[in-house]
């Protein structure tokens, strides 16, 4: 674990109980992807940004944030789950590495924009597998208006629907406007009814502009659908999932602007919509991407495949054979004073830490609970996979043997 405070940007971060990041992560700060026009991060970015023409791009400088900015401000409760050490990077107990571009809402909006798109990275730990990386990308994009434009909005809903019409996309709203899920005490119904529509609208239109010309997958037309959905931060709320590979998958969270959040803002005479979208997650899926690890290489036969405004399917350069490895442990026994909960999180990232880029999957595959002693057993399976090269047996076998070392040191495991 580490001892020296963190320097970044020529800002120190002391350390405390909080300060969780590891130097793996601390790496990919200055990564930018977003911002490498031949990328297809990048290049998804700017497609987003040209269809939403009238909305102006922004970009933020760092992606650390005082818990403030990034939870409290948006209206998190103090035991909202995304703020666990298990589950975000904290530099210390102030400051956290951003695990949302809904974080920069509010000094967007003081900003004075009405329209705008905000692109970065964020942060969260999390499990290992081909879609799941602990950083990755988001557009957050946003309109309000003053009040006294709002009379516009059925205007601009009827031309909106009217270019819908000949979508070939299955759109299916099943989301409703309930006690669960209402318009705000504080906003006219009728104008939050215009809102909804128009936020629905203009990411149907979007959809169809990324989807349109793949609309159709094994000759089946492509599923979309609106469900609901709660966030601290808007009301009504909902998300966006598309039918991929047998799954729904789930594109962007989005809803209309609490307005106590615009009225802190210092607009309180504006309201609207906002919506965040993972870029990884869609950009698989228009770029045939295999696995989200591809978006960190630095192997030239990856980004010289793509150029810049195109959506061009990824050609595998080659796939390389993956190694597994099989490990049975006890875990601690949290009951006890002065251990701790075992999360699978924290496993993940001593895997991460050690092994890098090279683990593919981190999987439970086995479980059980001894009848006698009451000790909880689990198994797992690590796929060590490189994307750009053939791994030696010798090589993983070191890089096992260090997890087990460390899981053994740091975490209390005991290997059976
Ligand atoms: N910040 C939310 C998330 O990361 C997405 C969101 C953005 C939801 C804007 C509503 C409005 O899941």
């Amino acid at each position: 674990t580490r001892t020296t405070p963190y320097h970044i940007n020529g800002q120190t971060y002391p350390l405390d109980d909080h300060s969780n990041v590891p130097p793996t992560i601390l790496a990919k700060l200055d990564r930018n992807l977003h911002l490498n026009p031949s990328h297809p991060i990048s290049i998804l970015r700017s497609i987003i940004e040209s269809h939403f023409s009238t909305f102006t791009p922004v970009t933020p400088s760092s992606p650390i944030l005082t818990v403030t900015q990034n939870f409290d401000d948006l209206g998190f409760t103090p035991d909202h789950p995304g703020r666990a050490l298990s589950d975000s990077y904290y530099l210390n107990k102030n400051h956290v590495l951003r695990t949302h571009t809904s974080a920069h809402e509010i000094e967007t909006y003081q900003k004075g924009l009405n329209q705008w798109l905000l692109t970065a990275d964020v942060y969260r730990r999390d499990e290992i597998d081909s879609s799941h990386y602990p950083v990755f990308h988001q557009m957050e994009g946003a309109s309000v208006w003053p009040s006294s434009e709002l009379y516009k909005l059925p205007q601009m809903n009827a031309e909106l629907a009217s270019k819908l019409a000949e979508c070939p996309l299955i759109i299916e709203d099943t989301s409703s406007i309930s006690p669960e899920n209402p318009y705000q005490k504080s906003h006219d119904p009728e104008h939050a009814a215009q809102i909804t529509q128009h936020l629905k609208h203009s990411l149907n239109s979007l959809i169809f502009r990324l989807f349109g010309p793949i609309a159709t997958k094994d000759g089946e037309p492509l599923r979309i659908r609106w469900i609901d959905a709660y966030f601290p931060f808007t009301s009504p709320s909902f998300e966006v999932e598309v039918w991929w590979d047998g799954d729904w998958l789930e594109l962007l969270g989005s809803g209309v602007m609490q307005q106590p959040l615009l009225n802190r803002a210092g607009v309180p005479d504006k309201s609207g919509w906002a919506f965040g979208l993972g870029l990884e997650r869609l950009c698989m899926v228009l770029f045939s991407i295999p696995d989200i690890r591809l978006f960190w290489t630095e192997d030239p036969r990856f980004i010289s495949q793509f150029t810049p405004g195109q959506i061009t399917p990824f050609k595998p350069y080659s796939k390389y054979p993956p190694v597994t490895r099989d490990v049975s442990f006890w875990i601690p026994d949290a009951s006890k004073k002065g251990v701790t909960q075992w999360h699978e999180n924290d496993y993940c990232e001593i895997v991460r830490d050690v092994a890098g880029d090279l683990v593919e999957t981190v999987q439970l595959i086995d479980e059980f609970t001894h009848p006698k002693t009451g000790r909880r057993s689990k198994t797992y399976r690590l796929t060590y996979r490189s994307m750009d090269r053939n791994l030696l047996n010798d090589e993983i076998s070191g890089l096992q043997s260090e997890v087990e070392r460390r899981t053994i040191s740091e975490m209390g495991i005991e290997i059976r």
